[in-house]
């Protein structure tokens, strides 16, 4: 630790101090859950402040099952700001990384801490530049919204870091602006990005609907199909389809707004029929729109279809919704079952079907390592 209160001193002190001061690094680590929608956020009407062109409701996983970590580090010694993801240095010069250190910098407030010295004023932060090191424990950019978790986690954390005295919902919009369904990672249990009216976005936020503790029944199953990166991003992806898809007018002005209704209403009862019914048809529809867009966009695979096949006959048998499925942008299954007894069945149901070490798709299908049971909040 510095002997000086101040760090950033004028010339001739800190020339004076370089023998003598020991550098410090200020250090700060979170961890974020990823979270997965069940109606999804699909286009944008805004690209550089990423705001929707729809409402968007998600579930939240448990941060120990799928979650990013990431540690933010300031010292006086750091030249330039430099970000690591899953060990390998990436460029921090997109716009969003910038747009979100921008907005942080702006916020950041004094940060002292008297046992080692360090004294950082407002304006420090103008000059300090931040390394930060993030690693995601699931597939980066396979549909499993890395990017949900990676930027929630970013802006988490440089804020903390940065004694930014926001609270959670100002933080949701300067996640937005890293990536769109980042900003629902804020929040546990049920969560609604609510897409705005104004033109600056600082309506466009996420709102809890309910705690991680609301129907703790329900545990998702999540199949991995694939671990490997997806062809075509969410950001390009749902670009060309605002350019070239018709049915995306009509799912974001017609259906979604009722879809949100009747989801929130589902969540609130603990309706597992609706809210499987729901989350079924707003994944086949968010995929259709992905079909409609030239060119066509293939997010799900043979694998995936036949995991919807199995599901949908289960359910039919059964005459009422057992398990919802969820695919994001990839070919990954987000399984959500019932209760303890039905995510049981589900896991029986898909080793016989995808057997472990067979010829199809999933056999590099293994319990524990491919397969994450947890319980939703
Ligand atoms: P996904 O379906 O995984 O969200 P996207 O195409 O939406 O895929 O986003 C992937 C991008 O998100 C990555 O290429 C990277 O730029 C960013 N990203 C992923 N993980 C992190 C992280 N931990 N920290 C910061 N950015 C991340
Ligand atoms: C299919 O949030 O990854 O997962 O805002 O361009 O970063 P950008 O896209 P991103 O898109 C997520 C799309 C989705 C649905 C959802 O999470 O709502
Ligand atoms: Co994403």
């Amino acid at each position: 630790p510095s002997n000086s209160r101040h760090f950033l001193q004028s010339k001739s002190e800190s020339r004076m101090a370089e023998e003598s001061v020991k550098k410090w690094v200020l250090m700060v680590t979170a961890q974020t859950p990823t979270n997965i929608a069940v109606i999804k956020y699909w286009g944008k009407r805004d690209e550089k402040l990423i705001l929707p062109i729809n409402d968007s409701i998600s579930v939240t996983l448990d941060p120990s099952h799928l979650c990013t970590t990431t540690s933010v580090a300031v010292s006086p010694d750091f030249t330039h700001d430099r970000m690591w993801l899953n060990g390998k240095e990436m460029s921090l010069s997109g716009g969003r990384y910038q747009n979100c250190l921008r907005e942080l910098r702006a916020r950041a407030s004094e940060v002292e801490d008297e046992e080692k010295g360090i004294k950082i004023t407002k304006k420090d932060w103008e000059k300090l530049h931040v390394h930060v090191a993030s690693y995601n424990n699931f597939p980066t950019a396979a549909g499993l919204a890395s990017s949900a978790a990676g930027f929630a986690c970013l802006v988490f954390s440089l804020a903390k870091l940065m004694n930014v005295k926001e609270d959670q919902s100002k933080l949701s919009a300067i996640a937005r602006q890293g990536s769109g369904s980042a900003c629902r990672s804020l929040y546990g249990g049920f969560v609604k990005w609510i897409m705005g009216k104004e033109e600056d976005g600082s309506d466009s936020v996420a709102v809890q609907l309910a705690d991680e503790n609301h129907w703790d029944d329900l545990v998702i199953i999540i199949a991995v199909v694939s671990s490997r990166q997806k062809e075509t991003s969410s950001t390009s992806g749902m670009l060309e389809t605002v350019e070239t898809s018709m049915l995306i007018q009509h799912r974001a002005k017609e259906v979604v707004p009722k879809r949100i209704i009747q989801m929130e209403e589902a969540i609130k009862n603990r309706d597992f029929p609706s809210f499987a019914r729901l989350s079924c048809a707003d994944s086949n529809q968010f995929h259709a729109v992905c079909l409609d867009t030239s060119p066509p966009i293939f997010y799900m695979n043979d694998t995936s279809h036949r995991i919807i096949s199995c599901v949908e006959k289960w359910n039919r048998f059964e005459g009422t919704p057992q398990v919802a499925y969820t695919f994001d942008a990839g070919p990954n299954a987000v399984l959500i079952s019932h209760n303890r007894k039905t995510a049981a069945l589900l896991l029986q149901r898909l080793l016989f079907h995808f057997p472990p070490n067979s010829d199809t798709d999933l056999n590099s299908y293994v319990i524990g390592d491919k397969t994450i049971l947890k319980d939703a909040g």
